[in-house]
């Protein structure tokens, strides 16, 4: 399988076919295991890319704004690989902050997770860092920053890892990477904290039934596909009749989206880059953090892919044509889809290869907030003295995670796919899941991925204002690392709020 190595291209269109003459076909020949993979060592070395973190000036639609990006793009280059295969990546910070890459789903070796205090010192301006990795499993991912506010820029890009044995059947693909977008428009996603942070008067006014509630605090003028906006939308091309993997991933920092095809069902067929018994639906809801993929056959015409803001108002929009014909949906166009029928979670379920085993002991995990309402905490602790729960290698320990806060919050792992389970079955397997005010959900991990593992919420202000936690292997190392970018916030302050 000499070939194949790592290829990066801007993402959106791809035709299957590219994969099953080329590298496809020898990948196949060379047998590469699915999941563990073949020792790092046996590999064909891919050359190294290069992702530049450097403040550029990029169109997002019919405005210009002044950002940091990944090689000068929103989103940044995408990864495509096979799974088995490596990830070679050279960070070259061109910022003026220091940064890191996270793999963000990847079942990788601890010292690459790029997350700071955690797995490596972020990296300095002017300096470099080499991410050099295996990726176990196939699947839709994502890379970011994570340095503090920085994933709300445009330090983000997508992941795709292509199964040698891929069991589904489609003719062709498309990356839909979901942002709501502030920076350079209402000054920078900093500027924003800050302002979340002085106040103690938040807004609770945008509501979602879907969330449990107050759906966010923070209203983004922008909302993106593929670094694209609705006033100028991303176009993707194919002919009628031909069977489309849609690969959605929302790198939103404070937008859970609200996902339909109009004039179109989809069959969901992933979670969070894991496969799920097939499920018939019109819409879901996609958390920041989560991936779907679906599957859906299309018909002739020119038609819109939208994603609601959930709970605010704007939308983000691009439009699927099969038809060079046809007139193009406007962004406002009502799609009926939005308000039929939305995926739940217990409609997904890992197919019985992937359970776990069952867990031999159970943690209770009690997300809160604190008075001043800008401080978000696990077992009432906060990023800086964070939480850490600590596992042993082999086993399977069930997290119960219990929302005692007025606010739904999309909880990610690093490191590792838990498998949610919702009642006494099978659930599917996630690296990130929204759970609802008063809610409590069962995850079961398998501690198989030794390290000192982010487990935090993916709205990057409440990340911020403290939502992060850590899942360790063995007695915790002494000090404990602190998460950079957490400053404290005043306790003594009240907030009017919510429920
Ligand atoms: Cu997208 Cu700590 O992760
Ligand atoms: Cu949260």
């Amino acid at each position: 399988m000499g070939g194949w190595s790592s290829s990066w291209g801007t993402g959106g269109r791809v035709s299957r076919r590219a994969f099953v003459t080329g590298t496809f076909a020898s990948a196949l020949a060379g047998a590469v295991p699915l999941l563990g993979g073949p020792p790092a060592a046996a590999q064909p070395r891919p050359r190294a890319m290069v992702l530049r973190a450097r403040p550029a000036t990029v169109t997002l639609g019919r405005r210009t704004v002044r950002t940091w990006t990944y090689n000068d793009e929103v989103p940044g280059p995408q990864i495509r690989v096979m799974a088995g295969e490596r990830v070679r990546a050279k960070l070259v910070n061109d910022l003026p902050a220091a940064t890191t890459v996270h793999w963000h789903g990847i079942r990788l070796d601890f010292p690459m997770d790029g997350a700071p205090g955690f797995s490596q010192e972020a990296t300095q301006p002017g300096k470099t860092f080499d991410y050099d990795f295996t990726v176990p499993d196939p699947g839709t991912y994502f890379y970011h920053s994570h340095v503090g506010t920085q994933p709300d820029r445009g330090l983000y890009g997508t992941l795709v890892v292509l199964d040698p044995r891929e069991p589904l059947d489609y003719d062709e693909e498309f990356t839909v990477v979901l942002d709501d977008w502030l920076d350079g428009i209402d000054g920078t996603p900093d500027d924003a904290l800050a302002r979340l942070n002085a106040s103690t008067d938040h807004d609770d006014t945008l509501r979602s039934e879907a969330l449990g509630g107050v759906a966010a605090e923070m209203v983004h003028p922008l909302y993106l596909v593929n670094g694209q906006a609705p006033d100028a939308p991303m176009t993707f091309r194919t002919a009628p009749g031909r069977t489309v993997r849609f690969r959605v991933i929302n790198a939103a920092s404070d937008t859970a989206f609200r996902v339909a095809l109009g004039g179109h069902r989809m069959t969901v067929t992933h979670t969070d880059g894991f496969p799920c018994r097939p499920v018939d639906v019109d819409t879901f809801l996609i958390g920041m953090g989560e991936r779907y993929d679906f599957l859906t056959r299309l018909d002739s015409g020119a038609f819109p892919l939208v994603a609601i803001a959930e709970g605010k108002r704007g939308r983000a929009f691009a439009v699927v044509r099969t038809d060079r014909r046809a007139e193009a949906p406007a962004s406002t166009v009502q799609v009926p889809e939005l308000t039929e029928r939305m995926l739940a979670y217990r409609d997904l379920e890992a197919p019985s290869s992937l359970d776990l085993p069952r867990p031999s002991r159970a943690i209770t995990v009690t997300l809160g907030m604190r008075p001043s309402g800008n401080e978000w905490t696990m077992n009432d602790k906060v990023a800086g003295d964070h939480l850490r729960l600590r596992v042993d290698r082999g086993e399977t320990v069930r997290l119960i995670l219990d929302n005692q806060s007025p606010m739904w919050h999309p909880m990610h792992l690093h490191g590792h796919t838990f498998q949610l389970r919702l009642a006494d079955g099978s659930g599917p397997r996630k690296d990130t899941v929204n759970i609802k005010p008063r809610q409590r959900l069962h995850l079961d991990v398998l501690a198989d991925n030794p390290g000192e593992w982010m487990f935090h919420c993916h709205n990057l202000y409440h990340q911020e204002q403290g939502m992060m936690g850590a899942i360790g292997y063995g007695p915790a190392r002494t000090p404990a690392p602190a998460h950079a970018g957490h400053r404290p916030q005043q306790h003594d302050r009240k907030r009017k709020r919510r429920r």
